[in-house]
């Protein structure tokens, strides 16, 4: 079945394989990220963090980043991914560095081009800047994503650590990312309960929220999303890897959907949870029941809410 991404960290998807090699290659030693089967090796949301950080540290030129893109495009497109939307990172690209993220910038756009002649899947690129590398950081990510906004960088967004701060202390950034044409989404409701989404929805006036799955505990909340077309970026097995949901079972985004919520299926970090898309799609299927009308569903969701323009949207949909 063909797959709408909404919600991929470009960093977060690197093969760890991948990263062994170029870290090889540049003469840094990061084995302590690794396995002794080769995985990214974390225990915990906390861990997991300085874990993804270290694995970005061989990646040092843009042309990392164009090998990055092409081993992570070619991958989403074995498993059906027509359409990706990733979270592009200018603090590990040149240090928010505007003319260094240009260069970064034109180096994934040439391998996304070639992937999508290659395997016809179409990449679109969302700003992200992250929450505990603190607000003044946020806004120089804000001017990179600000001065190369267009039809392929389309959104801007925000993830890290949900307890760092609060998403009031980045609606500097998010009122210029606005100004500059660009959509909105944020990481909420991961980490924390109801009321880090209600300040995500209020303070940055986002359009969609990265994850949102703690609105269960509070059932207006949900009835409030569902009812304002609030789209979520769900990553059941991320949620399930990291311990925000104790299994597939007690994932809530059944009973999101069922009480009308605009939910989308997403990876989040595949190799971090050992999960692709075909995987997500074949765990939902088994644990709720759901047949491909369900999935249909949420592809056409994914699709709707996609930050593209309407031609590119015609041939998702
Ligand atoms: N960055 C990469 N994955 C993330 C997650 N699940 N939550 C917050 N920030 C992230
Ligand atoms: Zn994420």
């Amino acid at each position: 079945m063909p797959k709408v991404e909404l919600h991929l960290h470009l960093e977060g998807a690197a093969p760890p394989a991948f990263i062994r090699g170029l870290a090889k290659e540049r003469g840094i030693d990061i084995s302590g990220i690794f396995d002794a089967a080769g995985n990214y090796r974390y225990d915990g949301f906390g861990e997991f963090l300085k874990v993804y950080e270290a694995a970005t540290e061989p990646l040092r030129s843009p042309q990392d980043y164009y090998r990055l893109t092409r081993a992570v495009l070619a991958e989403s497109a074995a498993h059906g991914v027509i359409y990706s939307e990733t979270f592009l990172s200018p603090d590990f690209c040149g240090g928010a560095d505007l003319a260094a993220w240009k260069e970064y910038l034109h180096a994934m756009q040439e391998a996304a081009a070639e992937a999508e002649a290659a395997d016809g899947i179409i990449l679109r690129g969302i700003v992200t800047c992250i929450r505990h590398f603190g607000p003044d950081r946020a806004r120089a990510v804000a001017r990179c994503a600000a001065e190369t906004a267009g039809d392929w960088i389309t959104g801007f967004g925000i993830a890290g650590d949900e307890l760092a701060g609060k998403p009031a202390d980045f609606a500097w950034s998010f009122d210029m990312a606005r100004e500059a044409g660009l959509r909105l989404t944020a990481h909420a409701g991961e980490w924390q309960g109801p009321d880090g989404i209600r300040d995500a929805l209020r303070d940055l006036r986002v359009e969609r929220i990265g994850h949102g799955v703690r609105a269960i505990e509070d059932l207006a909340l949900v009835d409030e999303l569902a009812e304002n077309g609030v789209v979520l970026e769900v990553c059941p097995g991320s949620n399930v890897a990291l311990g925000v949901c104790r299994d597939w079972r007690a994932h809530p985004i059944g009973r999101l959907f069922d009480r009308g919520v605009k939910v989308t299926v997403s990876t989040d970090d595949p190799p971090f949870f050992h999960t692709t898309m075909s995987h997500e799609f074949d765990r939902l299927a088994e644990t709720f029941d759901w047949d491909a009308g369900v999935f249909a569903t949420l592809n056409r969701t994914a699709a709707e809410a996609a930050f593209c323009d309407e031609e590119t949207r015609a041939r998702v949909l």
